[in-house]
């Protein structure tokens, strides 16, 4: 397959309008296990720009993202040397296949950055600034003619990695960068960056430090230049004029040695952050727990169908552009019952008291993830990680990632507040009555919905 003729692709950009054109990060699979759509990711909350790229190469939002400086409440463990897969969308809260992962004109690299953050919190080092490191690159394959973004798409969005052996047990935020050249005006390429992190706790790792030759350190922004030659390639030459060269620094992929008496295997406790045990059903970065237990008393009963609904609440309004199922499943089917039984005077409860979703309803999705893209990447991919073995995640037998033990806490308020309002909140906050029956939301967050329609207009001269 050759680059398209610059003919066709610049009909069709100059007319199409590109709806679908951009892209976000929405769900983590951790050794092929779901993590629950927005679970441990940053995501922009604004749902109307949620997919855009970032404005300008010295953004901080750069380093992780629009929003992506600010925590979200959850951490997801994984082992060094795991197996961790990525899932794009071009419509945030619209799961693969039904849209593509990036419009089909976005050619372009796609690279996976790694910062150590700190071995006690998550918040122990800011997103922007240095201490990344690149662990992953894919650009332009000549055999193929397939782009790294071509790929993305023919796998449905998803992409999967190892990560490196080589890394100490701690907090770390992973770093998705997709760069596409589509938008050329008069010669002139203008790049385009889609940025997201996740927040990750390597939970077991043979290794005890972490150095980073000063070659393949990167501090973000700043890790590339308008003038690096990856940013400047013109894909509507045909056929190409140069190599495509990645941007960013050299990958680097740290190998631990193997387990010796004096290098053993050492596991961590669960992390702060992670996703607590009592955690009944599970939207994105926020969890609903238990409500308070009533016997023989019509004030409990109605307080207690308050707290759920309080908490469905604090689900909505938490929820980042990826979507609000586990929020609407929460307050259908668990306040709603409550609520029932409250109204027809059984005040002995709450009726739904063993009902444990084990997780976040968006994990049920079947998805076939991509077989590790790194496979020969250092040591780290033959270090006692499969790597090879085409191994699919899906099959309808994704299980809720296993829910770590941690000390309890309170849940719903170990959700941070959303620092602005949740983009395209269309309808009505879910309401807490007690007397009446509680709206069902009419929208949520669709980031990149019908709403989002800035037309790119490409058009090569
Ligand atoms: C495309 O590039 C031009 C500069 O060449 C810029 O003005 C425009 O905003 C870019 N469009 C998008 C959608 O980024």
């Amino acid at each position: 397959m050759h680059p398209p003729s610059f003919f066709l692709l610049g009909l069709a950009t100059a007319f199409a309008p590109l709806s679908t054109a951009h892209t976000v990060l929405t769900t983590l699979f951790i050794n092929d296990a779901s993590q629950g759509d927005g679970t441990c990711i940053r995501m922009p909350k604004d749902g109307s720009t949620c997919t855009y790229p970032i404005a300008g190469l010295n953004n901080p939002d750069m380093a992780c993202g629009k929003d992506g400086q600010n925590p979200v409440a959850f951490t997801c463990p994984i082992p060094a040397g795991g197996k961790l897969s990525f899932e794009f969308r071009s419509y945030g809260d619209q799961p693969p296949p039904k849209q593509p992962a990036i419009d089909a004109s976005h050619k372009g690299s796609t690279a996976i950055y790694l910062k150590s953050v700190g071995k006690n919190s998550i918040l122990d080092s800011p997103a922007a600034g240095q201490g990344w490191f690149k662990i992953f690159d894919d650009g332009y394959d000549k055999v193929s003619g397939l782009w790294a973004t071509d790929k993305l798409n023919s796998n449905n969005g998803h992409l999967s990695i190892t990560l490196p052996t080589g890394l100490p047990i701690g907090y770390y935020l992973v770093r998705t960068e997709i760069m596409t050249l589509q938008n050329v005006t008069n010669h002139v390429v203008a790049p385009q960056f889609f940025v997201n992190c996740a927040q990750l706790f390597i939970s077991s790792s043979t290794a005890s430090d972490l150095s980073i030759p000063s070659a393949n350190k990167a501090s973000i922004p700043g890790h590339v230049s308008a003038s690096d030659p990856g940013l400047t390639f013109n894909v509507y030459e045909t056929p190409y004029k140069s190599d495509f060269v990645i941007p960013g620094p050299a990958t680097f992929f740290p190998a631990s040695p193997p387990t010796t008496k004096s290098n053993t295997l050492t596991s961590a406790k669960e992390p702060t952050g992670a996703v607590p045990k009592t955690c009944l059903l599970k939207n994105a970065n926020w969890c609903g727990v238990q409500t308070p237990a009533y016997s023989n008393s019509e004030d409990a009963c109605w307080a207690s169908a308050q707290n759920c609904w309080d908490q469905g609440k604090a689900c909505f309004d938490s929820a980042p552009p990826s979507g609000y199922s586990g929020c609407k499943k929460w307050n259908d089917e668990k306040c709603q019952a409550q609520h029932d039984a409250c109204a027809s005077k059984d005040f002995n409860g709450p009726p739904s008291m063993g009902t444990n979703w084990g997780g976040d309803v968006s994990t049920l999705r079947k998805v076939d993830l991509p077989p590790v893209a790194n496979a020969n990447a250092g040591a780290g991919a033959s270090a006692g990680k499969p790597t090879e073995e085409g191994n699919n995640g899906g099959g309808g037998e994704e299980t809720p990632s296993a829910f770590p033990s941690t000390p309890p806490q309170a849940v719903s308020s170990a959700a941070p507040a959303p620092t602005q309002p949740v983009g395209q909140k269309e309808g009505e906050e879910p309401m807490a009555p007690v007397s009446s029956l509680a709206p069902a939301p009419t929208a949520g967050s669709s980031c990149g919905g019908h709403r989002r329609r800035r037309r790119i207009v490409t058009v090569y001269v």
